[in-house]
């Protein structure tokens, strides 16, 4: 059965989270192709197709997949899974087989490329979703499903209702409503509202357990971390008050601390990333609530601090 190009979705960055997508897209019976970065991860993709791991039980799926320069297809739909720095790049590369007005869904932490996205592609539908669901790569398209959470989704575009979900989001969301044990889908109407929530949590935790190179759980009695958590959260409020961003229940410190007792053994990917030499999603975090206050002429002394630390310990961060 051939799917027409408006109903097949393709996931540009099959990571951990796009992975995790792939799998569950295709178990909804949804056309699914891979954009890789070259033909040789192509053709590795091909050959061993996709692998993910929930608890005890293990699936391989053969997804599409296309590499750049291959294909004539007419990209409609397309669910971006990069992390945030690689992501308008990512995309540019598809520019010739992207269509003008395509829905792209933009699924990761960090704000403000959906911004630069829209400046690149302005008639493009782009919608922004942020996720609890977790998820870890156990190798070369072989991911494991850490923790089942949901995803939120909602209209970014200033030309888009953001009050109804267009059908072919519509579609997603009834088909994860159906299935047991599948990932799960909402719609939200002020999309921006939970993405500056997670922005904010993250913003707090993450560079500092990369600094101070320590689990979640121990930065809460960290000596000089915690003050820094406490300053963080201070600058982060006032940045979102002033953006008239709803508050978080309970503040942000207590709902920050709650973060890292729950997830006091996990290492946070902020640390993960700079540990293995790779860049971070610093700039769509912290240098988001830099570049806001910057806007509304709040100093943001702390995270400053923070950002060049990190990078003075980790010149790729
Ligand atoms: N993992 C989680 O549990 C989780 C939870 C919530 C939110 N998030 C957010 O979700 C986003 C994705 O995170 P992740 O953990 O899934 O990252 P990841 O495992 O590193 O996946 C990113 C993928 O993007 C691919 N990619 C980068 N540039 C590309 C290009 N030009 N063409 C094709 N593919 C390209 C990478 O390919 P290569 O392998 O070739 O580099 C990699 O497979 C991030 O914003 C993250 O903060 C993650």
């Amino acid at each position: 059965m051939t799917t027409h190009p408006s109903q097949s979705w393709y996931i540009l960055g099959a990571g951990a989270v796009g992975g995790l997508w792939a799998h569950a897209m295709q178990t909804w019976d949804l056309e699914v192709t891979i954009l890789t970065r070259s033909e040789e991860q192509h053709l590795s993709l091909q050959a061993q197709g996709l692998r993910l791991t929930q608890g005890n039980d293990t699936h391989t799926s053969h997804p599409k997949s296309l590499f750049p320069g291959l294909g004539l297809d007419s990209i409609q739909n397309l669910l971006v899974c990069t992390k945030t720095y690689a992501t308008v790049a990512a995309i540019k590369t598809w520019r010739k087989l992207l269509h003008p007005q395509a829905n792209i869904v933009l699924l990761q932490n960090g704000m403000g490329t959906a911004q630069s996205l829209q400046a690149e592609l302005p008639q493009a539908n782009i919608y922004c979703a942020t996720t609890t669901d977790g998820a870890w790569r156990q190798g070369p398209w072989q991911v494991v499903q850490a923790g089942q959470g949901g995803t939120q989704i909602g209209a970014f575009s200033p030309h888009l209702n953001l009050r109804t979900a267009p059908n072919i989001i519509a579609n997603l969301i009834n088909q994860s409503q159906q299935q047991a044990g599948s990932l799960k889908v909402q719609w939200h109407e002020d999309i921006v509202t939970p993405m500056w929530h997670k922005l904010a949590i993250n913003s707090v935790i993450n560079a500092l357990t990369a600094i101070y190179k320590v689990t979640n759980g121990a930065l809460i009695e960290h000596p000089q971390g915690r003050p820094r958590l406490e300053q963080l959260c201070q600058e982060t409020e006032n940045v979102m008050s002033r953006c008239h961003i709803t508050p978080i229940p309970h503040g942000l410190l207590q709902q920050a601390l709650r973060v890292l007792k729950q997830t006091a053994d996990n290492k946070s990917s902020m640390l993960q990333d700079c540990l293995a030499g790779q860049p971070s999603e610093l700039d769509a975090i912290n240098g988001f609530i830099i570049q806001q206050g910057a806007i509304l002429h709040l100093p943001c002394a702390a995270h400053k601090q923070v950002c060049s630390d990190l990078r003075e310990q980790y010149p790729t961060a």
